[in-house]
């Protein structure tokens, strides 16, 4: 599902993220537009590259994140991989990017995903979007949130903020960036974190009246329960994507840890029902 990508994958720098979402302030993270020739195209494509410190789990966060949105058939960019970049094949970032290179081997381990063309952040919490109340409406009526939220709580996916979602128009969503699966870039030393924060369920509760939240919660737990009901296929898909990236021990503590978040019953609680 996911491709493990390697530097002769990599056709050189397109652009910053902010030459093409002119909204996107650059942050702290070195982010950037490569062109990537995928496994099976003809043609490299734009593919938005992420770099995260060594030392952090945010690629693994995106590689479970991706893969469980995928097998609950939650839009999001049409390919998603990790690529193995030479230092010198990074371009040149305001920040030192040390933290984020391997010392020994000279990689940098990035999570790269296509670029999607046309999409925008919402950014609809702030009020900066064009959206009205009726399209929020919307946004909170469709699958795309329902799901995601359950998903979001089953891994632990504390940063899904208004601009970690993309829309293409009123009714076409796509998911981005779930590196902070797990409750953050490093996990908790006490598994599993049950109290990682949900942003979509409180954006919910938020903007959503009595009775709309009923049926949002409702909604939210059937999917929720559905994704519990499929974590196998999630962690067998895990296991085999990650095989020549990391040692079995460390896929195992990774596929164990998810699976015991994915099965815990906090996500009936976060919906009001108590158990
Ligand atoms: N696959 C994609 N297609 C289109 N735009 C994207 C894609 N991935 C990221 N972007 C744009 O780049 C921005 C930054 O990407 P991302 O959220 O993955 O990184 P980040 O470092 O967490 O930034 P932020 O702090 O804004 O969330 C997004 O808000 C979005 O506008
Ligand atoms: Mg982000």
């Amino acid at each position: 599902m996911i491709s493990v990508l390697h530097a002769d994958a990599y056709c050189g720098f397109s652009g910053w993220v902010s030459d093409h979402d002119a909204v996107h302030a650059t942050g702290a993270q070195p982010v950037f537009v490569g062109r990537v020739l995928w496994p099976g195209a003809s043609e490299p494509e734009d593919t938005v590259i992420k770099l995260y410190p060594t030392d952090s789990c945010g690629v693994a966060n995106e590689v479970i994140g991706f893969t469980a949105n995928a097998v609950r058939g939650v839009d999001q960019p049409a390919r998603g991989g990790v690529i193995l970049l030479n230092r010198e094949m990074l371009p040149v970032f305001d920040a030192d990017v040390t933290a984020y290179v391997d010392r020994s081997t000279g990689l940098a381990v990035c999570w790269a995903a296509t670029l999607v063309q046309n999409a925008k952040p919402f950014r609809f919490l702030r009020r900066l979007s064009t959206f009205d109340q009726d399209q929020l409406a919307a946004f909170f009526r469709s699958k795309f949130a329902h799901i995601l939220t359950g998903v979001d709580h089953a891994t632990g996916n504390s940063d899904r903020s208004d601009a970690n979602f993309l829309y293409l128009d009123d009714m076409k969503y796509v998911a981005i960036d779930q590196g902070a699966v797990g409750g953050g870039p490093y996990w908790h030393s006490s598994w599993p974190d049950e109290t990682a924060g949900n942003q979509l369920n409180l954006a919910a509760q938020r903007e959503m009246t009595a009775s709309q939240l009923s049926s949002w919660y409702a909604s939210v737990l059937q999917e929720g329960l559905k994704t519990q009901d499929i974590w196998p296929e999630v962690s067998n898909q895990l296991r085999r994507d990650l095989i020549g990236l990391l040692d079995s021990e460390q896929i195992d503590t990774i596929v164990e840890y998810m699976s015991t978040r994915a099965s815990n019953g906090t996500l009936a609680q976060a919906c009001g029902r108590l158990i």
